[in-house]
C-alpha cells in the first residue's frame, strides 16, 4: 500500500471550532459536551460548523508503560473514547492536537518516534482530524516530519484531515499540498484588529498582520479543494468589536481559510452568533471554485478584496480602516476588476452583475449605477455580484 494524504476531505475549507483561543490547556469533558450540545441547539452545525477540537494540554505529561499517550483522567474522567462517541452522536466529528517534536509546545509528549503508534490510538478512538504543531523539533526537516505523520495517519486507515501547523516557517504552501488539508501560514493569531504582542522569542498578531504577512509570497497559487491557507483560528466574539468582528470573518472567509471558531460558543452574544452564524458569508467561503480572494486596491485606508465566484461571479469586501466612517460611490466602470492569477475578469461594460449585501441581506441594485453605502468604523460592506 502506498501511503498518501485521505482524498475527499476539506473540499470547501473545515469549518469548526477549536478550543485554544480561550481555554488554552484549561479544558475538560464537560466543555468539549456543552461546545457540541451548542453546535447543534444554537444552528452552528446546520450553518456548517463540523469539528470539534482538542487543542493542547488534553494529555497527561507522561506518555504510559506502553508508550501510548493517554488523556488526561482528571480533565477527562470517562476516556477520551467515550467523549469521541458523544460527540459523533450528535453527527460532528471530533479532532485532536499533538506535535512533531519531543515535547508539545505547552509541554506534553509529542509524537517524535511514536508517529505510527500515535495514529492507531487516534484511530481507535475515533479521531476524525489531527491538527499538528511545530515546538521542540530541533534541526528536524518539516517536509519530511509532515509526510512521516501523513503516512503514519493513513496506515492507521481511519481517514483524518491533517492540519499542519508550522506557522509558515518552512514555506509549506510550497510543500504541504500533497501532505495536509491545511496549513497554517503565520504564527499565532491575537484577539486585536492590528496589534502585534511580544512573548520574548515570539509574538503573536492581530487580524490584519495575520492577513498581510505572506503578501509576497505565493500562496494564492496553492490553495483549493483540499488544500488550504490556514490563517488561524478566528478571534470572533472574543473582544474586539462587532463591527470589527464582522469584517474579520467577512476576511476568512473571502480568503478561503478554514473558519475555525475560537470563542466560547456557549456564552457567545447574539451579535456574535449572528456573524458566525452568517450563511451568506458561509456560501462565499465554501464556492465551489476555492479560489482565495486578493487585494484590488487599498486607497484612503479603505481595503477592496475581490474573490471569483463559479458561475462567473463575485464577492467583494470593503473594509474600513479608518476611524470614522466612509461613504463609498463605487463606479464599476471606472475599477476593472480581475484576476491575473486564475484568469477571472468582471468587465462590467460587457456583462451586468446583480448586487447582493450579505450582511444586510440586502439587493443593492446592478452594477449598471455606482454602488453608494456607508461603512461604519473598521466594518466591511461585503457583496456578491450575480450575473444578470
Ligand atoms: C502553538 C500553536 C497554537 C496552539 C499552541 C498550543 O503556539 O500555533 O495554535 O496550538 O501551540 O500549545
Amino acid at each position: 500500500m502506498q501511503a498518501q494524504k485521505f482524498d475527499n476531505l476539506a473540499l470547501t475549507p473545515p469549518m469548526g471550532w477549536n478550543s485554544w483561543n480561550t481555554f488554552e490547556t484549561d479544558i475538560n469533558e464537560e466543555l468539549v459536551k456543552g461546545v457540541a450540545d451548542k453546535f447543534v441547539e444554537l444552528g452552528l452545525k446546520d450553518a456548517g460548523y463540523e469539528y470539534i477540537v482538542l487543542d493542547d494540554g488534553w494529555m497527561t505529561k507522561e506518555r504510559d508503560e506502553n508508550g501510548d499517550l493517554v488523556a488526561d483522567p482528571e480533565k477527562f474522567p470517562s476516556g477520551m473514547k467515550a467523549l469521541v462517541d458523544y460527540v459523533h452522536s450528535k453527527g460532528l466529528k471530533f479532532g485532536l492536537y499533538n506535535c512533531a517534536g519531543g515535547k508539545t509546545c505547552a509541554g506534553y509528549p509529542g509524537s517524535r518516534g511514536h508517529q505510527y503508534q500515535d495514529a492507531r490510538l487516534y484511530a481507535s478512538w475515533g479521531v476524525d482530524f489531527l491538527k499538528y504543531d511545530w515546538c521542540d523539533t530541533d534541526e528536524l526537516n518539516a517536509n519530511e516530519s509532515y509526510l512521516t505523520m501523513r503516512d503514519a495517519l493513513y496506515t492507521a486507515g481511519r481517514p483524518v484531515l491533517f492540519s499542519i501547523c508550522e506557522w509558515g516557517d518552512n514555506d509549506p504552501w510550497k510543500w504541504a499540498k500533497d501532505v495536509g488539508h491545511m496549513w497554517r501560514i503565520t504564527g499565532d493569531i491575537i484577539n486585536c484588529w492590528d496589534c502585534e504582542v511580544g512573548h520574548g522569542s515570539w509574538s503573536s498578531s492581530g487580524i490584519w498582520k495575520i492577513i498581510e504577512m505572506r503578501k509576497n509570497e505565493k500562496i494564492r497559487e496553492v490553495a483549493g479543494p483540499g488544500h488550504w491557507n490556514d490563517y488561524d483560528m478566528m478571534e470572533v466574539g472574543n473582544g474586539m468589536t462587532d463591527a470589527e468582528d464582522r469584517s474579520h470573518f467577512a476576511m476568512w472567509s473571502m480568503l478561503t481559510s478554514p473558519l475555525m471558531m475560537g470563542n466560547d460558543v456557549r456564552t457567545m452574544s447574539k451579535e456574535t452568533l449572528k456573524t458566525l452564524t452568517n450563511k451568506e458569508v458561509i456560501a462565499v467561503n465554501k464556492d465551489a471554485l476555492g479560489i482565495p480572494a486578493f487585494r484590488f486596491t487599498n486607497e484612503n485606508n479603505i481595503e477592496i478584496w475581490a474573490k471569483p465566484l463559479a458561475n462567473n461571479g463575485w464577492a467583494i469586501a470593503y473594509v474600513n480602516k479608518n476611524d470614522t466612517p466612509v461613504e463609498i460611490d463605487f463606479d464599476w466602470n471606472k475599477h476593472p476588476i480581475g484576476d491575473d492569477v486564475s484568469q477571472h475578469f468582471m468587465e462590467v461594460s460587457k456583462n451586468t452583475f446583480k448586487i447582493r449585501d450579505l450582511f444586510a441581506h440586502k439587493n443593492l441594485g446592478t452594477t449598471k449605477k455606482n454602488m453608494k453605502a456607508t461603512i461604519g468604523v473598521h466594518d466591511v460592506l461585503m457583496v456578491t455580484l450575480t450575473k444578470e
